[in-house]
């Protein structure tokens, strides 16, 4: 018996998956690539923005004809979508065929709800917002690098943001479980742990202990055997000078921060709810780049959210420009039901939307061009990921800044951490040399 699994959207959803394939594999189930050979099909869906949701649609549309083929063929819409208010209901009706629609927060009662859906004459869902995250099996995806959950949910209700609606309130996990986990992993061989969280700043909060998000840095630091430690995602509102503090001192903790700017725009930053002002951003950033000049700083930007104008939007051009981000993901506003940006006066057009992004993007590719140039001549410590699909003698890994380098290797390099020449810039990734 076979299981395919299809992941969209965030690392969050990566690790539920590799729960699912955990659960299923504890139940005999084995991996399969061929969506036509599973018998159980998963769809970790992603709704954070309307294109992540049209894909799954689409995705979904598609699956009608295997379905039919393929009798007895357990098919599983899970995650952010089902989550959404009334979606679970409409899916159910828009795709009679689908067996069971669940919830991010389903994810330690999926056995039972599966062995449900396979006696069921009509599609189960799930979407209560409690669950239990904590115990569970794990088929990881990698074995030199894992996904460890320190939070779960947001309690920040950022007006344009889904997540808070889907994921529920945030909570997070004891240290003491984190801290068993990580040395596991260690002892088990993994050399990058990355903690993952929706707002990993906030850890602990509302465990109500004195024990915060440095203190688990210090802590997870101290783990032997392990090489590199990396979290996300940060809020700049939350990000303290003792976290600072805390990844600069840490040995294995690695100089990359990733802090969502979303906006340059204070009137902005406002109507987002993000708690925080451009010059406060940028004192942050200045602390960081004091304490640690060698660090990177990647971000977030949302262009068009609604009521942003042509002077908002300039704002965001001269904070890039100024800041100078390593690299920069940037997103076109998208409208979520139930969010209260969704409701705001002041819908910014497409082409505008469109105009804004493509601005942005080209000003940032320069930059980050230009940031990886430097880096030419330099050595560099690099975790080999993988290998390249169209060239099975190039391989790809990551930088101690989260830097992608593709380089040349007759030997298996997967999982070594290597020292790599750097020969070679783009945008997004730089070309080494192995020797
Ligand atoms: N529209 C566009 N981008 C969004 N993000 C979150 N919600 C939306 C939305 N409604 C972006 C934010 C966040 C990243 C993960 O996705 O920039 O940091
Ligand atoms: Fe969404 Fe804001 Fe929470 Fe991030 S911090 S998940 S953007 S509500």
């Amino acid at each position: 018996m076979h299981y395919f699994i299809k992941t969209y959207g965030c690392q969050m959803n990566v690790y539920d998956s590799e729960v699912l394939a955990g659960h299923l594999e504890s139940m005999g189930y084995s991996p399969t690539d061929d969506e036509e050979k599973a018998d159980i099909l998963i769809i970790n869906t992603c709704a954070v923005r309307q294109k992540a949701e049209e894909k799954v649609y689409s995705r979904l549309g598609r699956l009608v004809n295997l379905k039919e083929k393929k009798e007895g063929m357990m098919l599983v819409l899970w995650g952010c979508i089902a989550q959404q208010e009334g979606a679970a209901r409409q899916i159910k009706e828009r795709f009679p065929f689908v067996d069971l629609i669940c919830g991010p927060q389903a994810l330690g009662r999926f056995p039972e709800l599966l062995q449900k859906a396979t006696v069921s004459p009509s599609c189960v869902i799930d979407t209560d917002l409690t669950g239990e995250r904590e115990c569970l099996p794990v088929k990881r995806g990698d074995s030199f690098k894992a996904w460890v959950p320190i939070s779960h949910g947001c309690n920040n209700y950022c007006t344009y943001c889904v997540v808070p609606y889907v994921r529920g309130p945030e909570k997070s996990r004891l240290p003491e479980h984190i801290l068993e986990e990580v040395e596991e992993l260690a002892r088990e061989g993994y050399k990058e742990i990355t903690l993952l969280g929706q707002n990993v700043n906030s850890f602990g909060k509302d465990l109500q202990i004195e024990y915060d998000f440095a203190d688990l840095l210090r802590d997870v630091d101290r783990v032997k055997e392990l090489q590199r430690v990396r979290f996300m995602t940060s809020h700049p509102r939350d990000f303290t000078e003792k976290i600072v503090r805390a990844v600069i001192d840490g040995e294995k903790v690695c100089e990359h921060f990733h802090l969502p700017l979303q906006s340059g725009s204070n009137r902005i930053l406002k109507a987002m709810n993000r708690g925080y002002s451009r010059e406060v951003y940028r004192e942050l950033i200045k602390l960081i780049k004091k304490l640690s000049p060698g660090s990177a700083v990647t971000t977030d930007i949302i262009v068009g959210f609604p009521g942003e104008s042509e002077a908002d939007f300039m704002g965001t051009l001269e904070m890039v420009k100024e800041i100078r981000f390593d690299a920069a993901y940037n997103f076109v506003y998208s409208p979520r039901k139930g969010t209260a940006a969704a409701e705001m006066k002041g819908q910014v057009d497409k082409e505008t939307k469109t105009e804004r992004i493509i601005l942005l993007n080209k000003i940032q590719n320069r930059i980050s061009l230009e940031k990886n140039r430097e880096l030419i001549g330099t050595k560099q410590e690099v975790l080999v990921e993988g290998r390249s699909k169209n060239n099975p003698d190039m391989y790809t890994g990551r930088t101690r800044t989260n830097k992608i380098v593709h380089f040349a290797s007759p030997e298996n390099m997967v999982g070594k951490m290597l020292t790599v020449g750097i020969v070679e810039a783009k945008p997004w990734t730089l070309t080494g040399k192995h020797n």
